[in-house]
């Protein structure tokens, strides 16, 4: 039986221990805080995908490209819109209660640069959350091996493959859960390896990443000298939360989900103006990285403060908006409203913040890397999706379909013995 470890617990890395699962492995999952703690659980807005009958996977690998700048490989593009549906479906089948319309139909939700509502939302504004508590209860339920409180600290490699991971073992997990106080280094052996460590958002001072954000993945493949690629490609996202509250005392950034925009909030200067009318004709739904420039932009012409949000003009009355904000975003609300501000009757600060890295591990379709044995999926990895600005809600659908395509061909993979170069990796090279 194929030995596989796999190294992180959001989307990716649970999707692809369940399918290496299936695929007969033996599979260890190992996470450096609680099974449940991944960057995963904080995602809002949803899930893109081709769930509608006048939508098309065309479309939708045309906003990607679209939104990408050039810069994706349209191979990888196809397969993630492509294959989407049938991850969302499976998603569906293990639980997770996307929202629902009176007549029980999948609810819409648009995003920027999308040119179809396509976006599914679970919990009004708390998607990630509904997915990682699904994909957890399978894989506790499951066959996999646990261990948690272990940080990946180096890949071990011989004869020029990989062959397991040296792990600490009790360790403290930045700003996460207490644990044992004698750490203790633990070597496990692997015929494949599954990377799937998420981002590096706790690089930046300002970021919507957990603590648990800090790029180990990426780093130990970098010191086993895995070809990486595309690091320079950080997204910001436009509207977050400042580091503080309306009294002015400190709190942690907090991302104000673009669908917010989607549902028609508008972003508006010091004094008032909506300056996105000026810059795309999409305004406030033009592409991440043009929002997220202008906003930076804007600040910088008023001595650095945060622009303004406004969603006061959601529904006819003030009344009837708080309500629609409670029940559509009732994760953001509360931290709103716990920050001191009432965004039914007055604009609130946002700046932009480091929320994604679309650079990362170069992976082909399947998330093989430069090192035989070694796969990389979802944040960690480059698989060519992205470009050079992610559409909004991709990432999610890049976890569940490339978690999945790693961990349906791992076994096939240790078995024929062979590791194809089909990506052209510059070995080594970054
Ligand atoms: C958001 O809800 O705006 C974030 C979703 C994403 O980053 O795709």
């Amino acid at each position: 039986m194929t030995a596989v470890v796999v190294v992180g617990s959001g989307i990716a890395g649970l999707t692809a221990a369940l399918h290496a699962v299936a695929s007969g492995c033996h599979v260890t999952l190992v996470t450096k805080d609680v099974l449940d703690h991944a960057n995963t659980r904080y995602a809002q807005g949803g899930i893109a995908g081709v769930m509608f009958d006048d939508d098309s996977a065309a479309a939708h690998l045309h906003d990607t490209l679209v939104a990408g700048a050039g810069l994706s490989d349209p191979d990888a593009v196809r397969a993630l819109v492509e294959e989407g549906p049938a991850r969302i479906r499976e998603l569906i089948e293990e639980g997770v209660a996307f929202d629902r319309g009176p007549d029980g139909a999948l609810v819409k939700g648009l995003e920027a640069a999308h040119s179809y509502p396509r976006v599914l939302h679970a919990g009004g504004d708390a998607t990630g959350s509904a997915i990682e508590h699904a994909l957890v209860e399978r894989v506790r339920a499951g066959a996999v091996r646990i261990v948690e409180h272990a940080f990946l600290v180096d890949l071990v490699v011989d004869g020029g493959r990989v062959t397991g991971v040296d792990l600490l073992v009790d360790a403290p997990a930045p700003g996460g859960s207490p644990v044992g106080e004698t750490a203790r280094r633990e070597r496990l052996k692997a015929d494949a390896v599954i990377l799937a460590t998420g981002g590096a958002g706790q690089l930046y001072a300002h970021t919507t990443n957990p603590p648990v954000a800090t790029g180990d993945g990426i780093a130990a493949a970098l010191r086993a000298g895995v070809a990486v690629v595309d690091l320079e490609f950080f997204q910001f996202h436009p509207t977050v939360l400042p580091a503080h509250s309306a009294d002015g005392a400190a709190a942690a950034p907090f991302l104000v989900s673009e669908a917010v925009r989607g549902e028609g909030a508008v972003l508006r200067d010091e004094q008032g103006r909506r300056f996105m009318l000026d810059v795309h004709p999409d305004a406030e739904l033009a592409p991440r990285d043009v929002v997220a420039r202008t906003i930076a932009d804007v600040m910088a012409s008023q001595g650095g403060r945060p622009v303004l949000l406004d969603a006061t003009g959601l529904r006819p009355t003030r009344k009837q908006t708080s309500s629609f904000l409670a029940r559509r975003f009732p994760t953001i609300d509360g931290a709103v409203r716990e920050r001191g501000w009432d965004w039914s009757r007055e604009p609130i600060p946002v700046t932009p913040a480091a929320h994604y890295f679309m650079g990362g591990i170069t992976a082909d379709l399947f998330g093989r890397t430069s090192l035989p044995g070694l796969y990389a999926v979802g944040e960690v990895a480059r698989t060519g999706v992205h470009g050079a600005n992610r559409l909004a809600s991709n990432s999610l659908l890049e976890g569940a379909v490339f978690g999945a395509r790693a961990g349906d061909v791992v076994t096939a993979d240790a078995r024929a013995g062979a590791w194809p170069d089909t990506a052209g990796f510059a070995r080594g090279a970054a």
